[in-house]
């Protein structure tokens, strides 16, 4: 190919993926899809808005095609599901699985015991001790048991760790009136109520590193306790409220970090999963395409750790679009994956390109992980399998490259295919029509790409280096 070509191609697939890169793929491939094919969960909260029938058709069209699990944002919580003391309120729990149901998502339930969102009534109970027990304990079993069997997975204990240094946070009124024991009875109660729900410590500020200093190494050796006490903990959610780097002198957390919790816990038979993901920017602060598209990798650094690590499986975004975020309360901003107009940001091409080209190592699969099934039942949802699914193209196509060209083979015959050269965030670089199978890389730089054919309604996504 001679380089004007090269030259048209380039500006052909600018323009093609100026309105987003998922033009460029077929309509059927979405994170849902590449999620179910990966074996792991993605997802995003039902914001509190849904609840009231507040938000435009294409919000909840967007949410049940891209994702597969689903969490409330506030309905499952304390307050809302006890408004008052022994009267419970299961509507909008219940709204939220029956969409579930009716669109094959699996159901995560948060949370049964945090210090936030709880009804004034139970501080009335403040520093009664076998009061404030009677209570939890009935809350749990009446929310685990009416849900039992629809909720695949609880947070039991939401951030009972303080946020200083690693300790109890003393201000819970579970802490104050009960003590740190109530969080190993909150979940034997879970557990006695519904035996195959997996249940969860969540907390945030765990990407901060593992060690004494640092709440997860706090967190650490109690998981270390419970596990050695018995104590039915599956799994540590991290819900993962980061700031985008650049922002944030003051920023330690990195996916790096997360993932050698994964790797402690994993020895201990707890998984790890990613449970209010967003990167948000500083409020007020100018954010350029191409701070959008660091965020991009970042969401993408932390979606491997689900991918890569045997014992995670679950990547969940708190929220859909950035114009309903919880964010601005923190003063940051777009943090999400899709932007005001519920259009795909940089973030959402790096997750589905990462999705995409994923290849599991060989013997790695996660049906090797040391966890057990035991607690990954789920009557619920899809069953996405125990191991990662290798990618594979539902066709014949394949492709492969020799010196400077690229030869694609299983072409159907006397049809063009579509080739796009996209790099490892999924930005594109070059895009043209192969008709004869082969394409001249010769204007590429050195370097990995991921290749992208289509051809009619199939096509193959494979990862090239060019030398
Ligand atoms: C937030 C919701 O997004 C807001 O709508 C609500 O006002 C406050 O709670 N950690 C959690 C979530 O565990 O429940 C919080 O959700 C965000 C931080």
């Amino acid at each position: 190919m001679k380089k004007t070509h090269a030259l048209a191609g380039l500006v052909l697939s600018t323009a093609l993926f100026g309105a987003g890169l998922t033009n460029a793929f077929a309509a059927d491939e979405t994170l849902r899809s590449l999620a179910d094919k990966n074996g792991i969960y993605i997802g995003a909260i039902l914001n509190s808005q849904w609840f009231g029938g507040g938000l435009p058709g294409n919000y909840e069209q967007i949410h049940k095609s891209q994702f597969n699990i689903v969490v409330a944002e506030n309905e499952m919580k304390f307050d809302a599901t006890e408004p008052q003391e022994g009267r419970f309120n299961y509507n909008n729990g219940d709204k939220m699985v029956r969409y579930a149901q009716q669109n094959g998502m699996r159901v995560r339930g948060h949370a049964l015991a945090w210090h936030s969102q709880v009804p004034g009534w139970v501080n009335n109970y403040k520093n009664d001790k076998q009061k404030l027990l009677k209570v939890l304990k009935n809350h749990i079993q009446n929310v685990v048991g009416h849900w039992k069997g629809k909720v695949a997975e609880w947070d039991v204990v939401n951030e009972a760790i303080s946020n200083n240094e690693p300790q109890w946070r003393t201000g819970s009124v579970w802490y104050q009136g009960i003590g740190p024991e109530f969080i190993d009875s909150a979940f034997v109660w879970a557990h006695a109520v519904d035996p195959d729900a997996e249940l969860c410590y969540n907390d945030y500020n765990l990407e901060q590193g593992v060690n004494p200093k640092a709440k997860a190494g706090f967190l650490l050796e109690q998981v270390k306790r419970w596990v050695k006490n018995g104590i039915p903990i599956h799994c540590v959610g991290s819900q993962t409220h980061v700031e985008d780097t650049t922002t944030d002198k003051h920023f330690i957390g990195s996916p790096d970090s997360l993932r050698s919790l994964a790797k402690e816990l994993a020895k201990l038979n707890v998984k790890l999963k990613i449970t209010e993901l967003d990167i948000g920017f500083k409020s007020g602060i100018n954010v350029s395409k191409s701070d959008l598209e660091r965020q991009g990798q970042t969401f993408r650094q932390y979606l491997d750790i689900i991918l890569e690590e045997p014992n995670a499986d679950t990547y969940l975004i708190w929220g859909v679009s950035d114009k309903w975020s919880w964010l601005g309360g923190l003063n940051r901003q777009k943090g999400l994956i899709y932007d005001d107009n519920l259009k795909p940001k940089p973030a959402f091409d790096s997750i589905l390109v990462r999705l995409q080209t994923y290849e599991p190592p060989k013997d790695s699969a996660k049906a090797d992980s040391t966890v057990k099934d035991s607690t990954t039942k789920d009557s619920t949802a899809l069953d996405p399998g125990q191991s990662i699914k290798q990618f594979n193209a539902p066709n014949s196509l394949s492709l492969h490259v020799a010196g400077r060209t690229l030869f694609v083979t299983g072409l159907a015959s006397k049809t063009t295919a579509k080739v796009d050269l996209l790099d490892l965030q999924g930005r594109p670089v070059y895009s043209t029509n192969c008709i004869n199978g082969t394409v001249d890389l010769s204007n590429i730089a050195e370097g990995l790409y991921v290749v992208r054919v289509q051809n009619g309604s199939t096509n193959l996504t494979k990862r090239i280096s060019i030398k």
